[in-house]
């Protein structure tokens, strides 16, 4: 079972994907925490890259390729050995993060960019996907107020950073992408206490791993 959680900027994946590994750690579960952009080793120096203020020069395509090769070392390396070892993979952000940051977001062709990421995964995609879905200017406050407390808003605030139309493309694209595949992707309602969000999650994960 591989699982991507995926959601404008403080959307609270962070949050619910811990909740939700621990739970499932709980009921005895094998499972795999990951993330993109950073999930191997050379996906952390991506990372860096990729989140840096100082890379706002980027061009969409730069950051198309190294989001792919981000992914495509991160399949190879710990999510399709985690999913042959027969653990549950949680991922925060996979690949509908590209097709709407950089297709919604920055105007790249959504159907190309599926086929790109085709090419990055060779075959491994989640069997769900939550999109946790909130109003942008909610999401944008706690993303950026969680940046100011921790320090981050230079290292990882690049997106952050980016113009309220774009955070609304990114919402609308996600609601767009997810109507395009019902039976992969479902909506979440962020915009409510951490334990309402995890108690609608854990409805939606536990059968499908028959631990309803
Ligand atoms: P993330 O660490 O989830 O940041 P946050 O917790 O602030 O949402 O993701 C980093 C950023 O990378 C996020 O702004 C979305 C962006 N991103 C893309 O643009 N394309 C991608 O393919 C991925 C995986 C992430």
């Amino acid at each position: 079972m591989f699982i991507s959680l995926e959601g404008i900027e403080g959307c609270g994946k962070s949050t619910q994907i811990v909740l939700l590994h621990q739970r499932l750690l709980d009921h005895g579960m094998p499972v795999t925490l990951t993330r993109e952009p950073g999930g191997s080793e050379l996906g952390r120096h991506l990372r860096a890259l990729l989140l840096h203020q100082q890379s706002a020069n980027l061009t969409a395509h730069a950051e198309l390729f190294l989001y792919l090769a981000d992914r495509a070392q991160h399949v190879a390396e710990v999510i399709k050995p985690a999913l042959t070892a027969g653990n549950v993979v949680l991922c925060d952000r996979f690949t509908d993060s590209t097709v709407v940051y950089q297709g919604y977001g920055r105007g790249l062709d959504p159907h190309l960019l599926d086929s790109l990421n085709q090419v990055a995964v060779e075959g491994c995609l989640p069997n769900l996907t939550l999109i946790l879905d909130l109003p942008v200017e909610t999401g944008l406050r706690r993303a950026r107020k969680r940046n100011v407390l921790q320090d981050l808003s230079a290292s990882e605030g690049r997106f952050e950073a980016e113009s309220l139309g774009f955070h609304h493309r990114i919402r609308a694209g996600y609601l767009l992408w997810a109507a395009l595949h019902p039976g992969r992707c479902a909506i979440v309602q962020a915009d409510l206490p951490p334990e309402k969000v995890g108690v609608k999650i854990w409805s939606l994960v536990a059968p499908r791993l028959g631990l309803g």
